[in-house]
């Protein structure tokens, strides 16, 4: 029997489908597992299934050496593995692209809405019982409609948010990434540079890979948009350079910024912690149980697949 271990919980119906598959230990306490917890997991696992919460780095994957055959990651940002590493020992890995491309485009647009209307603001005042009722000039936010939203990274989730963006607030797309991609039915100028596209952007959503030394948002970058601008990052906290988006939130040179992702998860950033004009969540992009329970279904469809000899559906090294 296959031994495979899954790091964190997942929905009943995805874990029980895996179950089926082998000799599965299965997080009881669904808790981080420590460094020192996943190198010893991986010595003794032939498939490991971590998620976006697991470092997996070279001496955890060094660790597995020999054992771990298959690491098939819950989730579809591979940041936190080390695939040089995974290559190097002829360890494959595979991720869950396309079923979290909706959940996660949901979230952008959620953070939009609620940092133009300074929904965080109003739901912060009202449970403080500092609400004193209605008036003309009360936290008077901005709309969407005939806005430019700026989309850095144009793949599926990018694409998608556009889509919703578009044709159901009515906002104007420009997007920028390595090269140019069309979306089907939504009309998206192509900015090469990313200096060309910042100063026109009234929203910008990040949507590009993490895994940086250097923040692609950084700031002279956040310099670049206009004062009214609002900032919005669902991709990795790592895209953004937190303390120079803090810097123009407390002078106000930006409006606001609504995050779902951080660069030290789960530690936010006491500086964004305390500006009014945030809207944070606690990485929740693809947190609906549809979405969460297709993961875990496309995991199992990896492991299936590896344990058949089959290829890989998803295979990223
Ligand atoms: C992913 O899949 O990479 C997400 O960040 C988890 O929702």
């Amino acid at each position: 029997m296959p031994r495979i271990l899954l790091t964190r919980r997942w929905p009943d119906a995805a874990m029980e489908r895996m179950a089926a598959l082998g000799n599965v230990t299965l997080s009881a306490e669904d808790q981080p597992m420590s460094p020192q917890e996943l190198a010893e997991a991986f010595a003794c696992h032939d498939v490991v299934c971590p998620t976006v919460s697991d470092r997996i780095d070279a001496g955890i994957i060094e660790a597995g050496k020999g054992c771990v055959q298959l690491i098939a990651n819950f989730g579809v940002g591979t940041d936190h593995i080390d695939l040089t590493a995974a290559r190097a020992l002829g360890i494959a890995v595979t991720n869950t692209p396309g079923v979290l491309t909706d959940a996660t485009a949901e979230i952008a647009i959620t953070l939009m809405l609620m940092t133009a209307r300074r929904a965080g603001e109003g739901e912060r005042e009202l449970r403080a019982g500092q609400w004193s009722g209605w008036r003309p000039t009360h936290l008077l936010g901005t709309g969407l409609r005939g806005k430019t939203l700026g989309i850095v990274g144009f793949g599926r989730i990018g694409q998608r948010v556009a889509e919703m963006a578009h044709h159901g607030l009515g906002m104007t797309i420009l997007q920028h990434g390595r090269s140019e991609r069309g979306a089907p039915g939504v009309p998206a100028r192509y900015c090469a540079e990313l200096s060309e596209m910042l100063p026109l952007c009234d929203v910008l959503s990040l949507h590009a890979p993490g895994g940086r030394e250097r923040s692609l948002i950084s700031a002279g970058e956040l310099a670049l948009l206009p004062r009214h601008a609002i900032l919005i990052n669902t991709a990795r906290g790592d895209v953004l350079d937190e303390d120079a988006l803090a810097d123009v939130l407390e002078v106000g040179r930006l409006a606001g910024a609504g995050l779902d992702v951080y660069r030290g998860e789960p530690h936010v950033s006491p500086r964004l912690l305390a500006a009014p004009n945030t809207v944070l969540l606690p990485h929740l992009g693809s947190a609906t149980l549809e979405t969460r329970t297709a993961m875990g279904m496309q995991v199992v469809e990896n492991v299936t697949a590896f344990l058949s000899g089959q290829a890989l559906p998803d295979r990223v090294a």
